[in-house]
């Protein structure tokens, strides 16, 4: 079995290592990865490799940022070569980004098998590209891994067929189980005891200066009873810089490697995200986490964990904060299958249909 892993960005990487490491166990199985190079920083990139065990990629694309039309349109070309020479039985493709939809496009039109791990999740905002990028990969790929019900059901109502559809849980808990020993252990740089760790980077967040500005002075008034640890993004100091807008108090941070993120998340008195993965970590460490959003692809981490919506309303941000400070923060528990073991189900179905094919074949 000759497999291709393509990645590109940050929320990829914790995703693939548990997949790898599944096939690693299994008989012949040929593997390779392929880095597009959307993300490129060391602290985006190189460092997750190292921390999560991936093998450095076999390829690297090179394709750096751009607009979406030009970043994944350079994806494509850049990949349909490679694709054609190592010849894959299946390509697995991971998340939401340019880089997932910019391959199952190459892939379908070559006529190769493609895998999507994490999907069927919905936001049903369209507004999103990420949104985008999941309906166009779910509709080409040709095994849907699912992390949960809600999966399963949103394809259902697109008119996938459930043949294609594998519920194997959320690979990106399994980096997390096995690294969150570790994490414990990282010190707290000079960090006070209680804190609210701060992660923005959504384009309806960061890239409008007068909603950036709104979503700062929240932040500022809420470090007034909670100092605001903010490891930000490439894209929102960018938009802090350029906007002129002042984060002054908040100790704004690089962006951190995942063992050290993990630890931070794992022992903050509260989270304020916009993110996707940390509604997830969050509801597995038990967390209260407060999203910055009207709405959720992910919406079992509010049904089941510790996830609120705040959207921008600083007065709803105002009163869940002071239900967190006086311990009445929503409790939640684990959703099923997030156990550590999602990349090994995967492996099992990658195994069973590639014999159920060349026995067809
Ligand atoms: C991408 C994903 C998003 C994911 C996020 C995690 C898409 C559509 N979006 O958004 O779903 O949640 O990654 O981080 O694929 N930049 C750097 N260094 C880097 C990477 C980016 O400076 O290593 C800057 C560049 O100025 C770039 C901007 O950040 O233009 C945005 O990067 P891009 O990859 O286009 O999207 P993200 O916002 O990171």
């Amino acid at each position: 079995m000759n497999i291709l892993h393509i990645v590109g960005a940050r929320p990829n990487f914790m995703k693939v290592a548990p997949v790898l490491n599944a096939l690693k166990e299994r008989e012949k199985v040929e593997q390779t990865v392929i880095h597009t190079g959307q993300h490129y920083d060391a602290n985006m990139s190189d460092v997750f490799f190292q921390q999560l065990g991936i093998p450095a990629p076999d390829v690297n694309l090179a394709v750096g940022s751009g607009s979406h039309a030009k970043q994944t349109a350079e994806i494509m070309v850049r990949l349909e070569p490679v694709v054609l020479e190592r010849q894959p039985d299946t390509v697995l493709v991971y998340g939401d980004v340019n880089s997932t939809v910019a391959t199952v496009l190459v892939c379908a039109k070559l006529g190769v098998r493609v895998g999507h791990v994490e999907a069927g999740l919905r936001s049903f905002d369209r507004t999103m590209p990420e949104e985008v990028n999941r309906l166009v990969t779910d509709q080409l790929a040709d095994f849907l891994f699912t992390p949960s019900e809600d999966g399963d059901e949103n394809l259902r109502r697109e008119g996938i067929g459930a043949e294609k559809v594998f519920r194997v849980g959320n690979v990106m808990i399994d980096s997390l189980v096995r690294l969150l020993p570790l994490a414990q252990k990282t010190g707290s740089n000079g960090l006070p005891g209680r804190y609210a760790l701060v992660t923005l980077h959504r384009p309806a967040n960061v890239d409008d200066g007068a909603t950036l500005k709104g979503i700062l002075e929240s932040l500022l008034e809420v470090n007034r009873d909670l100092a605001v640890v903010f490891p930000a993004h490439p894209r929102t100091r960018q938009r802090i810089a350029e906007f002129g807008l002042n984060a002054g108090q908040l100790r704004v941070l690089d962006p951190l490697p995942y063992v050290d993120f993990l630890g931070l998340q794992s022992r903050a008195t509260v989270v304020i995200t916009d993110s996707g993965g940390i509604q997830e970590e969050t509801t597995y460490l038990g967390v209260p986490c407060l999203t910055v959003r009207e709405n959720t692809e992910r919406p079992i981490t509010v049904s089941m964990g510790t996830n609120v919506l705040v959207g921008r309303d600083r007065e709803k941000l105002r009163t869940e904060l002071s239900r967190v400070l006086a311990g009445k923060a929503k409790k939640g528990v684990v959703p099923p299958l997030w156990d550590g073991h999602a990349g090994e189900r995967i492996a099992d179905v990658l195994v069973r249909q590639t014999v159920a094919s060349q026995a067809i074949n």
